[in-house]
């Protein structure tokens, strides 16, 4: 019985293997996402392994290809990328997991038979044997981005650079809101700490950085909706919108062109319910699936049958997605590269091309352009991107505010990051915060 319980282990773990490099396949041949994937439901993605190989072995991918490039006697076949990323996840799996090398070499080696070639196991034997016998210290300067980022970000943050490309390579970390209109931030701290879940506390308003990450749907409340797992940088803007809304409004009027998921359209839901007694926040996305994920989100949170919070489905680039100076507030979180999370989404790494920037930057403007005109005289608009890159940042507000006569740059003050010449910039080189940049922009009145 305990024999056959092993056997179906291994089977489990080869097949888990064989899921893996059928995602890789996608992600480096055919330039499918993660976000792709999980949208259809891959089973590369399916439990915490998949996740940890596909995950780890993307991040590393670069150093890890090299490497196992050393030890086979001649490249691999077109027709077999798919040993390519067996060797791989292999790879990754004996630099990096704490799984005993001989189960890693094992597993792997009886992934051949999922992936239809079972005469592959020699080969992916001996490769992952010699990588054992030739295991050495990892240097330190290794890092796993490709050469045009290296030379980019060298370029732009030229004193930050080694820190930055570093922190690529890590882990992110794991943080939540607490969702205030369900529980204080003091009781679900007391509910982690009952649990001994150790976390640490960060501004804004008591954002959870937990010490180790752990499925969002294990930890306490989750189901309830007391919680959302959103990262640091991206709780700001909730705050920032807040405190700039001019005292004299009492139902303030706000429109976040781009809001799915909806992680700062909810957050900044509570904290306007905490404030005033009625607001209207309307929440709009051009992908009709990615609203459909907000509207999940809202209901584990408890918001959706809200009348205050509107969704709508319009490409906010065309001119008749607001009308004429009607919103108090508008928030462009926009579309970016993402390069302020490349360790939270490491496919970025493999699937960006620099000449994607200035198509981000064109798209950037034309929101900017339209969404301005909804904006009431008087009026705040927030500019924010998860980009470390000017081109997406500081360049789009210059170019938008030479434009614009009624625009007025507000400076700003945030815990964390420092100012750029149009904005505020936090970078993943600090430890609790990816990569993000932020721009507030008053509308005179004329
Ligand atoms: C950075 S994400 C927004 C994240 C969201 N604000 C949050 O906090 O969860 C950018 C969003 O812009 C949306 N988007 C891209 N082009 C758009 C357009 N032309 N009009 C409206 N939304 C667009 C994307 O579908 C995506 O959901």
């Amino acid at each position: 019985m305990a024999g056959q319980n092993v056997d179906s282990t291994r089977a489990d773990d080869a097949q888990v293997i064989a899921q893996v490099c059928k995602g890789l396949e996608q992600v480096v041949l055919k330039g499918r996402t993660f976000d792709w994937l999980r949208s259809r439901q891959s089973t590369a993605l399916a439990s915490p392994q998949h996740q940890d190989l596909m995950y780890g072995t993307v991040r590393h991918f670069l150093s890890l290809r090299q490497q196992i490039s050393q030890y086979l006697a001649k490249p691999l076949r077109n027709k077999d990328h798919d040993l390519e990323m067996l060797l791989l996840v292999g790879a990754y799996q004996l630099e990096f997991s704490r799984r005993p090398a001989h189960a890693v070499v094992n597993n792997t080696v009886n992934a051949c038979r999922p992936l239809g070639k079972p005469w592959a196991r020699g080969l992916i034997n001996g490769v992952l044997r010699k990588i054992l016998r030739n295991a050495e210290p990892r240097a330190t300067t290794t890092t796993n981005n490709p050469q045009w980022l290296i030379e980019k970000i060298s370029q732009q943050y030229p004193n930050e650079a080694a820190a930055l490309l570093h922190a690529n390579d890590q882990r992110a970390p794991m943080v939540l809101r607490v969702n205030s209109s369900k529980i204080s931030a003091v009781d679900y701290c007391a509910e982690l700490r009952a649990q001994q879940i150790p976390f640490a506390l960060s501004e804004p308003n008591a954002a959870i950085v937990l010490t180790t990450p752990q499925p969002a749907a294990s930890l306490p409340g989750w189901a309830d909706g007391q919680i959302a797992v959103q990262e640091l940088s991206a709780q700001f803007p909730a705050n920032i919108v807040l405190q700039n809304i001019p005292p004299h409004i009492d139902s303030p009027v706000l429109f976040d062109a781009c809001c799915a998921p909806g992680g700062k359209l909810y957050q900044l839901h509570e904290l306007l319910c905490k404030r005033y007694a009625s607001h209207q926040l309307v929440g709009n996305d051009k992908s009709p699936n990615r609203l459909e994920e907000t509207l999940k989100i809202g209901q584990r949170l408890g918001h959706s049958d809200d009348c205050k919070i509107v969704l709508r489905n319009l490409d906010a680039t065309l001119p008749d997605t607001t009308t004429q100076e009607s919103f108090d507030v508008v928030i462009v979180d926009a579309p970016c590269s993402g390069s302020g999370t490349i360790r939270r989404n490491p496919d970025i790494r493999l699937l960006l091309q620099p000449e994607q920037i200035p198509e981000q930057q064109s798209l950037q403007l034309a929101l900017l352009f339209n969404l301005w005109r909804g904006l009431k005289q008087g009026g705040t608009l927030l500019y924010s991107t998860c980009s470390v890159f000017d081109e997406e940042n500081d360049l789009v507000i210059e170019q938008f505010v030479r434009e614009h006569s009624d625009a007025h740059i507000q400076p700003l003050q945030l815990p964390l990051g420092a100012a750029t010449k149009f904005g505020w910039q936090m970078l993943p080189s600090e430890p609790t915060t990816d990569g993000f940049y932020y721009a507030l922009i008053h509308k005179a009145q004329m």
